[in-house]
């Protein structure tokens, strides 16, 4: 290989040289003490891994060359690239300077996770052969090693979304795909997505050996998210509207818009559009309101009552006039609808859930039960929610079953519940042990009235308890705790 290498390297023709270069580089673990021996003859490297198994498969490069230019002029006989119509790059997608403002239609983005693979270290046994290597200062990655925490991580990741939203077009969508549909991952990436301004439309399961479909079945599976980037018009209304029931609308009616009208899955039957459900309208709603810091100016039922007079509804779905002319014909053509059951990120989504549940009738808690035992919480063990607790804590109970409260006791379950909150933050600041994410919601309300209360020690004391983890999915606690710092004059 010491020989065949700089033989390659002396080529003149470029395309030629990188030709050869792939088919030298292909096989450079095989060739390496990575080969493990396996009695069935069928030797092979673990991926994503530098790992030296206890028996090595000695390989003779003279035949591993030959079958893999074999294979490779196989594959690509066919292959007629056209060539000056495709850029590739390589280098930071936190500084892409060389793109202009606004200029791109599409974007997909298959983003690193925290430690799950150390790339530019795997690299390095490739990297050594073409003598370059990654400038590895701005790699999103968690390593101990290169002292790149979790902070650090989701630093470089928010410049990357920040950067791919600048050079988005308006109304332009963006792809983000990772390899666990896990809570933790998802919401600390949310964040940075949101944080950059886009409008996070909908999460998918992705079975990476057959189709998307929508979350309903494992936590296990990975999970494509699709966002976009608002039109000049709705921030501009944002801005000049602030908190009114018009910019609500102005908004429902621009994410209407954007959404797919009609999605046939593969028996015939159609698909229901997440996105497109009222309490999903809700949550979309009020995290493009609070990301440009305008106040939620509707209640829930105020919010699902607007969407029944405004909006005609299919199948729970809601859609602009002009659309749901199209759904109808469509939906006539297909055997029917097929049913999806919703997934839950947080407390927050389950209650606007429920509020929808509720919205029209009330039911028992049997009743609710039977539909929220079917859902697949998606969350950590740890934050699983409480049925019974949500119910009690948000919703009135009459006659046996379960309605939304008057406006006048919303007020008062709201102040019980409070009540609840602080008095379980009162035992984790007593217990002095680290704050779990379940306790996240008390820790909050206890912020929130600690600064009602000039009680700011309490705030930079209580910070310490809280693990950087839990500080990063929940950016609202280093807000509060930034507040009482900036109070106190340190
Ligand atoms: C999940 S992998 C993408 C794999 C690719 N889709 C494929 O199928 O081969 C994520 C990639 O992002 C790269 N990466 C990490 N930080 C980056 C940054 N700041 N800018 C650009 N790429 C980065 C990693 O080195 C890794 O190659």
């Amino acid at each position: 290989m010491g020989v065949l290498c700089p033989k390659i390297r002396a080529v003149e023709n470029v395309r030629l040289r990188h030709m050869l270069m792939f088919w030298f580089d292909s096989r450079l673990s095989r060739l390496s003490v990575q080969n493990r021996y396996h009695p069935d003859g069928h030797s092979s490297v673990l991926p994503y891994l530098y790992y030296v198994p206890p028996l090595i498969s000695e390989m003779n490069p003279f035949k591993v060359f030959e079958v893999a230019i074999r294979n490779l002029s196989r594959a690509f006989s066919d292959y007629r690239p056209s060539l000056g119509k495709v850029i590739i790059g390589t280098g930071d997608t936190g500084q892409l300077n060389s793109i202009p403002d606004n200029c791109i239609d599409y974007i997909f983005t298959d983003p690193p996770v925290f430690d799950y693979i150390y790339f530019s270290d795997l690299n390095f046994l490739r990297e050594s052969w073409y003598k370059v290597w990654t400038n590895t200062e701005a790699e999103a990655v968690v390593n101990q090693a290169k002292a790149k925490e979790l902070l650090d991580y989701q630093r470089l990741m928010r410049r990357c979304f920040e950067e791919y939203y600048r050079i988005l077009k308006p109304n332009r969508w963006i792809t983000i795909i990772f390899p666990s549909a896990r809570a933790r991952i998802w919401k600390l990436i949310q964040e940075a997505v949101i944080a950059a301004g886009f409008i996070v439309a909908g999460a998918y399961a992705v079975d990476r050996q057959k189709s998307y479909k929508a979350i309903s079945t494992s936590v296990r599976q990975d999970l494509v998210v699709s966002a976009y980037k608002p039109g000049y018009d709705l921030e501009e209304h944002c801005k000049r509207l602030g908190g009114t029931p018009e910019i609500v609308w102005n908004f429902v009616t621009n994410h209407l818009k954007q959404l797919p009208v009609c999605i046939r899955a593969d028996n015939n039957l159609i698909e229901i559009i997440d996105e497109r459900l009222n309490y999903n309208l809700l949550e979309c709603t009020k995290a493009f309101l609070a990301q440009r810091d305008v106040a939620m100016p509707l209640s829930a039922p105020e919010f699902y009552t607007g969407l029944d007079l405004q909006f005609p509804a299919r199948n729970d779905m809601y859609f602009l006039s002009e659309q749901v002319i199209e759904y109808d014909k469509r939906r006539i053509k297909a055997e029917g609808v097929q049913q999806t059951k919703p997934q839950f990120v947080d407390e927050a989504k389950a209650i606007h859930w429920l509020q929808a549940q509720l919205f029209r009738e009330p039911r028992t808690t049997q009743e609710i039960r039977s539909n929220f035992e079917g859902i697949i919480l998606w969350a950590e063990e740890d934050q699983r929610l409480d049925l019974d607790n949500l119910l009690v804590q948000n919703f009135h109970y009459y006659q046996g079953r379960w309605q939304l409260p008057e406006p006048g006791e919303l007020q008062k379950l709201a102040s019980e519940r409070r009540a609840i909150l602080l008095k379980k933050f009162q035992e984790i600041r007593n217990s002095k042990t680290k704050i779990k994410p379940s306790q996240v919601e008390a820790a909050r309300t206890g912020f929130v009235q600690a600064l009602k209360d000039n009680e700011f020690e309490t705030i930079i004391e209580m910070i310490w308890e809280i693990p950087d983890q839990i500080l990063i999915e929940y950016p609202d606690l280093l807000w509060l705790y930034d507040r009482a710092a900036i109070r106190l004059g340190s």
